[in-house]
């Protein structure tokens, strides 16, 4: 199958030090990768730069055949490309639903979810597919944390992707929170390929099918998910945190 996004010799610099360092990916339609690596690895900031948020130093980023190294990230996500954030990115100050109704309305989103004759049983739907019922008039602002991160979830997916670009959507939730999320991940349709950074490895393996590790930025690793429990790159790259 052709690759819905492909990755070429991608780097990003800060002076002197690399944050990503020719980094070569790839992601078929459906895909289920992780990528792992330790604190600065350059997990974010891979994210970032296939999402637009960041622009390249050096390198290539090809989605669904055409070139989008800079594009704008509006016009990137309007290609289907979403995602969440590390630090959840709600408006605070406006209900849970109509957070999901806001972002299906931007322009990415207007093409596709926005277009739907019940927006709002649509958005409650949505709400409903991340485990947020009850709490739809709740002002985003004074949701849980872990209820903020599915929000954001509910948020990129009103936008319909091909491509979910998920950044430690487990970080700061309680393990009942992370059997939630964990579901709900395995419950997202193969219409949408999904890449999914985060610290919680057993998460991780327990949804991806290939593991890709990066460490200082470089590539280290990419195999299934017995290869990564086993190799030593990985090993060495968690300087003897089990991985
Ligand atoms: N705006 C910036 N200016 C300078 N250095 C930066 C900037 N953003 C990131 N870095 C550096 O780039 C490297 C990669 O950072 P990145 O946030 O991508 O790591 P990460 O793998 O996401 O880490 P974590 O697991 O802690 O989120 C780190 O050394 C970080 O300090
Ligand atoms: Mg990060």
């Amino acid at each position: 199958m052709s690759d819905l996004l492909a990755v070429d010799g991608l780097g990003r610099r800060y002076g002197d030090l690399a944050a990503l360092d020719g980094v070569d990916l790839r992601v078929a339609p459906g895909d289920r990768l992780g990528l792992i690596g330790p604190n600065g690895a350059g997990k974010s900031t891979l994210l970032n730069l296939i999402a637009g948020s960041l622009r390249p130093t050096a390198g290539r980023i090809r989605f669904d055949g055409r070139d989008v190294t800079r594009l704008a990230p509006a016009r990137r996500a309007r290609l289907g490309i979403g995602r969440t954030h590390q630090h959840p990115a709600v408006w605070a100050s406006l209900p849970a639903l109509d957070n999901v109704l806001v972002a299906a309305r931007l322009p990415w989103g207007r093409f596709r979810a926005g277009r739907r004759a019940k927006p709002r049983e649509h958005a409650r739907e949505l709400l409903a597919g991340v485990g947020l019922t009850g709490v739809e008039q709740t002002l985003a602002g004074a949701l849980s944390h872990g209820q903020r991160r599915q929000l954001e979830l509910a948020m990129a997916l009103a936008g319909e992707p091909r491509l979910l670009l998920l950044d430690e959507p487990a970080a700061g939730l309680a393990p009942p929170e992370v059997e939630v999320l964990a579901s709900l991940l395995a419950s997202l349709p193969l219409t949408v390929a999904i890449l999914l950074v985060e610290h919680h490895l057993d998460l991780v393996y327990g949804f991806a099918d290939r593991i890709t590790v990066l460490h200082s930025g470089r590539h280290v690793h990419t195999g299934t998910v017995p290869e990564t429990r086993s190799s030593p790159e990985v090993a060495a790259a968690y300087a003897g945190v089990a991985p």
